[in-house]
């Protein structure tokens, strides 16, 4: 089973992306070849500062490597490291209708924001199929605001073998060039809310960093957005932000003992706040300290990379090779 999946360097990474998806991509590198990448092609749509980009992709990658990407079972590599990638995504926009573009959520929630669209951003869904396609992935772990983007995948690798493809049948996904990927999303985790109530974004300057300084950490949890209940009254844990970030990390009779502390009344937000802050530290103290180490070894997450890269590109090269055949350019 191959299993991929990549992050945008476009931000530091935080606790939504650690629970919506690299939590799976460590447990998921035991059940069958992990391809994981740091998509910085993707986050060229955002990022447009060179040093800045060149940072946050070295940053993402020791993020995966501290939270227990172990390169000798998975392939971590970069996105641009593999030009078939851009070459398949260019093959596919030519089978791509505009209307599902003109659909996907990534475009039209920034455009409505008021962020100029350009045509990367249009075109995020086509590179991301490419992403996807080029290593005949069969399973793609992704939190669910994905959802829609592996939809539109699954759409283009359908109209690319029905246009290419003489025995290929959509109903079983047999017989075409492109393997049909499925998502891999864990619902109760699908979406991590911010310190706002939010969804928790790097867009939205609502996160908690996974390797912020303790005292930055400690100060975004402590601003997590609470309602005015007094101190000693019964305070409702489904409404509650810090509740919902407790829920991520508490074992069930944990958490059911917090809620009972909510229910009855007599304790603060501020120590259901304090709460967290330990058990985020119990979590990702590990990490972090692997962090601190691989920060000081640049070289090791380089060649980490590299060897990572050539890895993918041997799949991708292959299966280029069959679309390349199937579409006459070969
Ligand atoms: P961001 O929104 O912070 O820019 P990305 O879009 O780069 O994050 O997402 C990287 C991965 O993390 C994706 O698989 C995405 O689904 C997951 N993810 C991001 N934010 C959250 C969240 N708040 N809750 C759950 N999963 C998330
Ligand atoms: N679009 C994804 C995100 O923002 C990142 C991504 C790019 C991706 N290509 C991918 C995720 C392929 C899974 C598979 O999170």
């Amino acid at each position: 089973m191959r299993i991929l999946s990549g992050v945008q360097p476009s931000g530091k990474l935080h606790i939504g992306n650690y629970f919506g998806a690299i939590r799976q991509f460590v447990e998921l590198q035991h059940k069958g070849h992990g391809l994981y990448f740091i998509a910085d092609l993707h986050a060229l749509t955002t990022i447009r500062e060179a040093e800045r980009l060149r940072e946050l992709n070295h940053d993402v990658a020791l993020n995966f490597l501290s939270l227990g990407l172990d390169p000798e079972k998975a392939t971590l590599f970069r996105q641009s490291d593999i030009p078939e990638v851009t070459e398949l995504s260019w093959i596919l926009s030519t089978v791509t209708p505009m209307g599902l573009l003109e659909r996907a959520h990534s475009f039209k929630d920034k455009t409505a924001r008021g962020i100029s669209a350009d045509h990367g951003l249009f075109a995020y869904p086509v590179l991301m199929a490419a992403d996807i396609l080029v290593y005949h992935s069969d399973v793609v772990p992704v939190g669910k605001d994905q959802k829609q983007h592996l939809e539109i995948t699954r759409d283009i690798a359908v109209k690319f073998n029905q246009t290419y493809c003489k025995h290929f049948d959509p109903a079983t996904g047999e017989g075409g060039v492109l393997k049909l990927p499925n998502p891999h999303i864990l619902e109760d985790t699908a979406v991590v809310p911010g310190i706002d109530g939010q969804k928790m974004s790097k867009s939205y300057n609502n996160t908690i960093e996974l390797f912020a300084p303790e005292k930055e950490v400690k100060k975004r949890i402590m601003s997590i957005k609470t309602d005015s209940t007094p101190l000693e009254d019964p305070k409702n844990p489904d409404t509650c932000n810090v509740f919902a970030l407790l829920k991520l990390f508490a074992r069930p009779d944990e958490l059911e003992e917090i809620r009972q502390l909510y229910v009855k009344g007599g304790v603060g937000y501020g120590d259901f706040k304090k709460k967290l802050l330990e058990f985020f530290l119990a979590t990702f103290g590990e990490a972090r300290k692997r962090y601190e180490e691989l920060s000081a070894n640049e070289d090791y997450v380089q060649d980490v990379l590299r060897k990572g890269a050539l890895k993918a590109r041997e799949i991708a090269t292959e299966v280029m090779d069959q679309v390349r055949r199937a579409i006459g350019l070969k």
